[in-house]
């Protein structure tokens, strides 16, 4: 569901919001510290320490289990952390949303088949105290043209804006999407960021999970991984590729020998494949330069890494290096 459940009825913020954002002594939009979650046996996440700041646009950006989930609802005061504190604009998370400062747009969730779109904002709205008017959070959405268009008719994209348009009726200081896209076509989850991008320009700080590398690279500002409970890096996307940096070397080359091509003064790891090889690499130019010039390589091509490499390096177990290079915060390595 979304902010605008029954239990924020007139506890929503006056008018115009409070300001949170404007003020320059306002704690941060989430402060997570030495953040525990455990299930029975299941440690879900272990250890996060976490700052967002006001206006930032945050990917939290995992595998299947990665704890992604257990740590938004600890942020939306769904549920509580088995050790640590989590406290949203200073305060209590759930005190947060009573205030109308936090929507959120979940992967599913309630909408009625039967209203049209527009009746579905409306209905939402007179739930709260203070509410965005309908027209402005339709348009926000990226829904006006389809405002008379019955729920069970929309697909599937369409659905999920008109959860964006509910998660903004409180006009909240931080809107938190847990994969908000999953299961759209490429069409459908450009549009939808689009309209998200469109409103996050306004100052708001967004947070949210997802699969997906490429929502991650092209709408976050900062990406923070994670990995079986722990955060395995932070940073821009262009800092996330960087800690898995490096090249890889590819040529044709047959009958090489891997023993003779590891000993290659550049070569950080070696495959074979037929009669090509992969040479990966943090110098490839001193790789290609021997590749030329002392063996019989030939049809070069070098290829740097991209975020997807860099995902895959940092989430995996046995993925040594990236660990090493930023262990997760207070984590016994
Ligand atoms: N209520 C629960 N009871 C038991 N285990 C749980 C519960 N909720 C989550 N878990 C476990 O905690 C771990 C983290 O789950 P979580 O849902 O936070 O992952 P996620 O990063 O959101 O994954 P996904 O990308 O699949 O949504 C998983 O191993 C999951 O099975
Ligand atoms: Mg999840």
């Amino acid at each position: 569901m979304t902010g605008a459940e029954p239990s924020t009825v007139g506890a929503a913020t006056p008018a115009g919001g409070i300001g949170f954002a404007a003020d320059p002594i306002t704690p941060s939009a989430v402060d997570l510290r030495g953040v525990h979650k455990t299930f029975g046996t299941v440690r879900a996440v272990r250890g996060i320490d976490l700052v967002v700041r006001h206006g930032e646009v945050m990917a939290f950006l995992g595998p299947n289990g990665a704890g992604k989930t257990s740590t938004i609802d600890m942020i939306l005061g769904l549920s509580q952390p088995t050790a640590g504190e989590v406290e949203v604009f200073g305060m209590e998370p759930r005190q947060a949303i009573v205030r109308g400062l936090v929507s959120a747009v979940m992967q599913s969730g309630g909408l009625l088949k039967d209203l049209t779109v527009a009746e579905t904002v409306r209905y939402t709205a007179a739930l709260f105290a203070a509410s965005r008017p309908v027209a402005e959070v339709l348009a926000r959405a990226g829904i006006e043209p389809i405002k008379d268009r019955l729920v069970g008719k929309c697909s599937g994209g369409e659905q999920q804006r008109l959860r964006f348009a509910l998660a903004l009726v409180p006009d909240p200081e931080l809107l938190i999407l847990d994969e908000p896209t999953q299961g759209m076509d490429v069409e459908g989850r450009r549009g939808f960021w689009k309209a998200i991008h469109e409103d996050a320009a306004k100052g708001r700080t967004i947070v949210f999970a997802t699969h997906y590398l490429e929502e991650a690279d092209a709408y976050a500002d900062r990406i923070v991984l994670i990995r079986t409970g722990e955060i395995v890096a932070d940073g821009t996307a262009a800092e996330i590729k960087s800690l898995a940096s490096g090249r890889t070397v590819r040529a044709t080359l047959p009958g090489a020998d891997a023993a003779s091509l590891r000993r290659m003064p550049g070569a950080d790891d070696v495959e074979i494949r037929g009669d090509t090889v992969l040479i990966h690499s943090s110098d490839s130019d001193v790789v290609a330069r021997h590749l030329l010039n002392e063996t019989a390589a030939h049809d070069l091509e070098i290829t740097a890494h991209a975020l997807e490499d860099a995902f895959v390096a940092l989430t995996t177990s046995d993925s040594e290096s990236a660990q090493s290079k930023r262990p997760p915060p207070g984590a016994a390595q």
